[in-house]
């Protein structure tokens, strides 16, 4: 019998971090081999391999890959929306190249699963605003949406063409206290609960009534690992899910905090960021993922910000 071992790229980020964790706890620690261009996380260390590496390099990922007896990849490494903004040809080239570089060691391996996820971002201005559907208008504004968009084609593609069994989730915003975000247009909606706790104050990067699509982390892991335990013939969709935890604005996260702490205030100051949230969905239709592998989140807003609060105060 085959054993299932594990390369997950990008393990030292937001998402990365909690999902290595989960891997090695259903894999086992030694099946699961952790690597970033980072540092080993603070999380990470001692739970299990780690290596450095940097994806582009695709020699290097081969060997990897070889050496390691990997079966499968989860690719979490990417430049995300606000970072992308500042930097577009750089996001392309890394958001594309690294997804290149792991579906054609995966088609010349022979790997058996792969995963990588899109995002919301893949909508814009002229898509549904509310339960945005799986099928409908996607033309993102953004270059990391426009990335994400042509990173779901390559990988129905090589579905497709080749047999490769890539599956995919379109994230929203994620929300978690263990990993800092990494840079997207909903990274607020995590530190509002820090500087709400250390200083009793926020002011927002976005407007008070920008609703957009969030989740919170243990959802979101659970919803991966879920997927990616799903049974092929369940899979029907090899672009990407949609994915739908919670809807809320940043005045609906401020209300909620403030009947934890009652002197919390909030002031706004829009950046450059308000622009792209205003181009994404509000609310997203998942029934795709609910139908065919039985997708369903856990957690509102009310229920994350107890626990947001509980844990970052230890
Ligand atoms: N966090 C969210 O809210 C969110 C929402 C939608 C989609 N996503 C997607 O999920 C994935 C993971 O997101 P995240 O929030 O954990 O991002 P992050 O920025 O926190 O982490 C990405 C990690 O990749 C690493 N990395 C960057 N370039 C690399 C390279 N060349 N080689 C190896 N490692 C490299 C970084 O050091 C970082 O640790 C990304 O594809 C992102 O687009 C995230």
């Amino acid at each position: 019998m085959k054993k299932d071992k594990i390369l997950v790229i990008g393990a030292c980020g937001q998402i990365g971090v909690e999902l290595t964790l989960a891997l090695r706890k259903m894999y086992g620690d030694q099946n699961v081999v952790a690597s970033d261009l980072r540092e080993e996380h603070e999380l990470l260390k001692g739970s299990g391999p780690y290596v450095s590496l940097d994806v582009m390099n695709k020699e290097m990922l081969h060997v990897l890959v070889i050496r390691h007896n990997i079966t499968q990849i989860y690719l979490l490494a990417a430049i995300l929306s606000a970072t992308g903004e500042k930097n577009p040809l750089l996001a392309w080239h890394i958001n594309m190249q690294s997804l290149l570089n792991v579906l054609d060691i995966a088609k010349e391996e022979g790997l058996d699963k792969i995963y990588w996820p899109s995002s919301i971002a893949v909508f814009g201005p002229n898509s549904p605003k509310a339960d945005t559907e799986q099928h409908t208008i996607i033309e993102p504004t953004t270059i990391y949406g426009i990335s994400k968009f042509a990173g779901e084609r390559w990988c129905e593609y090589y579905n497709h063409r080749y047999g490769i069994d890539v599956r995919s989730l379109r994230y929203p915003g994620l929300i978690s206290y263990k990993s800092a975000p990494g840079g997207g247009t909903t990274d607020y909606a995590v530190e509002i609960y820090h500087e709400a706790l250390e200083e009793g104050k926020y002011e927002c990067f976005l407007r008070e009534d920008t609703y957009l699509p969030m989740m919170y982390m243990p959802d979101a892991i659970r919803a991966t690992i879920e997927l990616m335990e799903a049974d092929a013939a369940r899979v029907k969709i090899r672009s990407a899910y949609n994915l739908s935890g919670m809807s809320f604005s940043p005045k609906e996260i401020s209300e909620e905090i403030k009947k934890h702490i009652p002197s919390f205030t909030i002031s706004y100051e829009p950046d450059y960021r308000q622009q792209i949230a205003d181009g994404w969905p509000q609310s997203i239709d998942d029934s795709a993922a609910r139908e065919q592998w039985g997708w369903k989140p856990e957690y509102d807003l009310e229920k994350m910000t107890v626990d947001m609060l509980k844990n970052l105060k230890k």
